[in-house]
């Protein structure tokens, strides 16, 4: 008999990745093999999101989509999961959909496993993580934090994710050790507000940084990445650690949202374009060459021709590497449920800041040519920086090990190199 294939779908952020990497963990201790390939599937996870209109509208559908294909073959199964179902509730996705098998909400995910039983008795409790299932073959995802203490005023993920958790030291280093003793090199930290993590270890505070140092003894990790950190939540203790290990990547993605200080404020961010630049220059300062990426959102509500203007200037002002930018939307359960700017206005700016970004985009992948990039290869050719850029090099490096590159060239937005001996 040949084992039953699953094939999973996801939509939006890494939390989703990372939650999709665990879900396929669950099938695969039940002798699932993963798919890409719908119609081989006996099993389909959808893992969905909610964090704008758009995205929810794509998750809900691909549920619809997903009727024929289980019309076509009726022992087939349909699982719905994630930030939809957690915000739209089992009730709503099974009236509308009544051909779902099973329904999953966000903030019930660390017990699919337990929803999984109900379904499979011929468990395997022995199955090593499995890697590899979404990203490099060397990079493992590590949730420190769930949900969010935040209550920024545009988004829902509070709502559909909960009340902020952190996973205890202990937990995480253990998840690290499995990771990198079944090949992983690269570790993304996960969680929503990720450096401000905290949490008590034989009664002493482990910081953010004091869990980076216990991250970075154990033997194999080559790289670690964390997302997303707050601009407010970085301490003098991160500072000194992002110094003193170059495995911490040589990269932040440290989202912005605004370059107005009237905007900041009603978003309630916390903080102000001033406070960003003296976190940026204190992060430059640790480590010069690090490289900053972020997320915008333009047509927020009461956003004027000179707050967007402030935004394109902060863009100009700070050469981000690359950034997100997103049209507000409107999205019920969170705190903004208001929505003044029109259509039209919004896509206007949000088309200049997509300009301005490509701009920029250009002169900085100019800008590394002459410059050495570590680089962690995926496969003999390629890999990534830890300054997060794509590396191609035209002789063989060994995959999982990182190596010295030299940039000679940009390629379709791939820095091109060769290996300093
Ligand atoms: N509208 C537009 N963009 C949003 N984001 C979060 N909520 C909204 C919203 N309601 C963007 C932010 C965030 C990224 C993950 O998604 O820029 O950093
Ligand atoms: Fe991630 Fe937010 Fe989308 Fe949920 S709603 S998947 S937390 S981006």
């Amino acid at each position: 008999m040949h084992n039953k294939k699953l094939h999973i779908i996801t939509f939006g952020c890494q939390m989703n990745e990372a939650d999709s990497e665990n879900i396929a963990f669950s099938f695969k201790k039940r002798d699932f093999e993963l798919t890409g390939d719908l119609k081989k599937a006996d099993i389909t996870v959808i893992n969905t999101c909610v964090v704008r209109e758009r995205a929810e509208h794509r998750s809900i559908s691909k549920i619809g989509f997903l009727e024929k294909w289980k019309e076509r073959n009726p022992g087939r199964k349909i699982f719905v999961v994630g930030c939809a179902a957690e915000k739209l509730g089992i009730k709503y996705i099974k009236s509308k959909f009544p051909f779902v098998d099973e329904v999953v909400g966000a903030k019930s995910l660390d017990k699919f496993d337990n929803v999984l039983s109900a379904y499979f008795k011929n468990e395997n409790p022995d199955y090593k993580i499995p890697l590899n299932l979404f990203n490099s073959p060397f990079t493992a995802y590590v949730t420190i934090m769930k949900g969010c203490f935040l209550k920024c005023s545009y988004c829902i993920v509070p709502r559909v994710r909960g009340e902020a958790v952190y996973v205890s030291p202990e937990d995480v280093l253990r998840e690290v050790k499995t990771k990198v003793s079944n090949g992983a090199r690269e570790i993304i930290l996960l969680g929503q507000t990720v450096n401000s993590y905290r949490h008590a270890l034989n009664g002493k505070n482990v910081s953010f940084s004091k869990l980076l140092e216990m991250i970075c003894k154990i033997d194999g990790v080559k790289r670690i990445r964390f997302m997303s950190p707050h601009p407010l939540y970085f301490d003098e203790g991160f500072f000194e650690v992002l110094k003193s290990d170059s495995r911490i990547a040589r990269h932040a993605h440290l989202p912005v949202q605004s370059g107005s200080d009237k905007i900041l404020k009603l978003m309630k961010r916390g903080y102000t374009r001033k406070k960003y630049l003296e976190i940026l220059s204190k992060l430059k300062q640790a480590v010069p060459d690090i490289r900053i990426s972020t997320d915008f959102i333009v047509g927020f509500p009461g956003e004027t021709a000179s707050d967007f203007a402030d935004t394109i200037s902060l863009l100009e002002q700070i050469r981000f590497i690359s950034a997100y930018c997103f049209k507000y939307s409107v999205r019920t359960g969170s705190p903004q449920v208001k929505d003044s700017i029109p259509e039209r206005e919004k896509e206007k700016r949000l088309e200049i800041l997509l300009k301005t970004v490509r701009e920029n985009s250009r002169e900085i992948f100019k800008s590394r040519i002459g410059r050495i990039e570590e680089t962690l290869f995926e496969t003999e050719k390629t890999g990534k920086s830890s300054t997060n850029f794509n590396v191609e090099t035209d002789s063989k490096q060994k995959p999982g090990e990182t190596a010295q590159i030299e940039i000679c060239g940009v390629h379709k937005n791939v820095l091109q190199g060769r290996p300093i001996p």
